[in-house]
């Protein structure tokens, strides 16, 4: 969840590594800081905030030297000061760390530091790795092999760069279960937990497994096993539309991911019907079918589940990732898991897939980042193509998971083209529904703003939908929303619903119309608010979000765009960050 960069090279390091971490802070923005070696001195500056707020604070950007490191954090061990912010250094301050992921055993490894002498300034799991690395090198290791000492005391899961004064002219980097990626521009180079880091720079790159060791040097870039054995590694090129990450005239990434969604759709649905078609079989005869993922993309494969089960005829269960694991007595050889992660390194769906790994289950993922690590644990892979999303918020990646849903349930029936032909003609009915609604939106944004709870309800298909549109309201302007099956609203819940209450209802004139709009009845007779996103007007809307008619299958991927748009400007209105919301961060690396 944190951010990680390091350079080495001829060009002065810290422009390039502040840059770098305006790039990751999706990864985390609580907190961010640099160590630079320059003239036999290291620099460590760092505070909480953001990235910019700490240029300026600390005037960062004229800092001398060739070697740097940074960091971009969001906080796990200790709370948001600019202490606990990285890097990290040992007693003496020659060396500086900063890590992504958790030390497990930090409280043990603390103690026995602490036993045998050594201060803790912070209260991070991170502090005790500078502190291991002081004792190995004052026994006289150099700065890599004192890394491939102390990794294998490390429980848990991390991503860490060492720059010393020890060894000035490196930077030594590990990785286990976290990413770690090299680029390569000789005589340049970076490291990072993601490519897009240094994109500017170079898109050739070098990955690391888990526990090698990379070593940035003058003009040189050198890699070891855990054992200390070198590695030869061939460089490969990353494609450059994942490099690109302006926001171009939009206010917010939000709002652009939001916009270019049509254009989305088109890159995704260019895929190989041969490798489609296999995975279709795949899920055909397996004995049981789980799909498995966390927050948005969950909703996404709940949209996937009743297209298996309405296309394909195949039931298939939707377990949460992090309750995947105490499903694992039930997984086997002839159990397909499907992974459905944007960011393809969320923990939880990381670790459930490890659990299918180990009980010999087929494990497709559906990913957009690039060389994640759950591509590397799986069978096979489909790329959702949507390019990088930037916002905390998925918008772009959830409309691309739908349509690879879409085009997996058509692919079970042999019938890949006709979806992919379907698909195509929706990207300008998504430019329409846009078009159509942004000044409703905006006004109703503008209405609602002090409202404190949003009920969502839909039916069938669209149920998920309606969780969605809560998720994404919840996660970036802060009002608790709750999205349900209509047919759920009058076990509990209507009791909420009181004057004035605003209660969206996805109800599109399919299968599910008749009967989420008496739900929607139920809850205008207690005085709601009602909001229909439907392509049918109806007397009992007090709004209407007006969607284009479409083939009853594809209605939640005209249906979502709205209530992406609907959070968006509500985020705007009470003067919320909704490409950075409060205490999150795009990629959750920890359990
Ligand atoms: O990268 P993933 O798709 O695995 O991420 C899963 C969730 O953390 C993510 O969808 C989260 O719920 C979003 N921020 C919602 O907008």
């Amino acid at each position: 969840m944190c951010g990680i960069i390091g350079y080495c090279g001829q060009k002065p390091a810290v422009p390039i590594i502040l840059e770098a971490l305006k790039r990751l802070e999706y990864r985390g923005y609580d907190s961010a800081g640099i160590a630079c070696l320059c003239d036999g001195k290291l620099l460590i500056e760092k505070d909480a905030g953001k990235v910019d707020e700490i240029i300026r604070k600390r005037s960062l950007a004229d800092v001398p030297g060739n070697v740097a490191i940074g960091h971009t954090r969001w906080a796990t061990h200790g709370a948001v000061t600019q202490v606990n912010a990285h890097p990290h250094s040992d007693c003496s301050g020659s060396a500086a760390v900063v890590h992504n992921g958790i030390i497990e055993n930090s409280e043990q490894l603390r103690q026995e530091l602490t036993r045998m002498g050594h201060r803790f300034t912070s209260e991070t799991d991170t502090e005790v790795i500078p502190h291991l690395l002081e004792d190995e090198i004052k026994n006289g290791l150099s700065l890599e092999q004192a890394v491939l000492n102390i990794a294998p005391k490390l429980e848990g899961s991390y991503a860490f760069l060492v720059a010393s004064l020890n060894d000035p002219g490196k930077i030594i980097g590990t990785r286990r279960n976290n990413p770690l990626v090299v680029g390569i521009d000789a005589p340049d180079y970076y490291v990072s937990s993601d490519a897009l880091a240094f994109s500017p720079y170079t898109n050739q790159v070098m990955s690391l497994e888990d526990n090698e060791v990379v070593v940035l040097a003058a003009g040189k870039v050198e890699f070891f096993d855990a054992r200390g054995n070198k590695l030869v590694k061939q460089a490969r090129q990353l494609d450059h539309t994942w490099t690109e990450n302006h926001k171009g005239s939009y206010q917010h990434f939000m709002l652009k991911e939001i916009m270019e969604q049509a254009q989305v759709l088109d890159q995704t649905i260019h895929q190989d019907e041969k490798t489609f078609n296999t995975i279709a079989l795949d899920i055909l005869r397996a004995r049981q079918v789980i799909i498995t993922a966390c927050g948005s993309s969950r909703y996404a494969a709940l949209v996937g589940r009743y297209l298996f089960s309405r296309v394909g005829k195949r039931f298939c269960d939707v377990v949460m990732a992090s309750e995947f694991g105490y499903f694992a007595d039930s997984v086997d050889k002839n159990t397909v898991v499907i992974a459905v992660s944007q960011s393809g390194e969320t923990a939880d769906v990381v670790d459930g897939v490890k659990a299918a790994r180990a009980a010999e289950a087929q494990v497709i993922s559906i990913i957009n980042r690039p060389n994640s690590i759950l591509a590397d644990l799986s069978h096979q892979v489909i790329h959702l193509n949507c390019g990088p999303e930037m916002a905390v918020a998925a918008t772009k990646s959830f409309l691309s998971q739908l349509a690879i849903f879409y085009l997996l349930s058509f692919a079970m029936v042999n019938a890949f083209e006709e979806a992919a032909a379907k698909l195509t003609d929706l990207s300008s009915e998504l430019t329409r529904v846009l078009d159509w609604n942004k000044s409703e939106l905006i006004r109703l944004s503008r209405t609602l703003k002090d409202k404190s709870d949003f009920y969502y309800i839909a039916r069938g298909i669209n149920f998920a939908i309606a969780s969605e549109g809560a998720l994404k309201l919840k996660e970036i302007s802060y009002i608790h929303a709750e999205g349900m099956p209509a047919g759920e609203l009058k076990h509990g819940t209507l009791a909420l619903i009181g004057p004035g209450t605003p209660v969206v209802v996805v109800c599109p004139a399919d299968y599910t119309f008749s009967e989420t709009l008496s739900n929607a009845i139920e809850a205008k007779t207690r005085g709601a608010y009602i909001i229909g996103v439907s392509d049918r007007e109806s007397d009992v809307y007090d709004s209407w979000i007006k969607i284009p008619q479409v083939d009853e299958l594809l209605y939640p991927m005209v249906a979502v765009v709205p209530l992406h748009l609907l959070a968006y400007y509500l985020a705007i209105n009470r003067g919320c960050d909704p490409d950075r919301p409060r205490n999150l961060a795009k990629s959750v690396t920890v359990k």
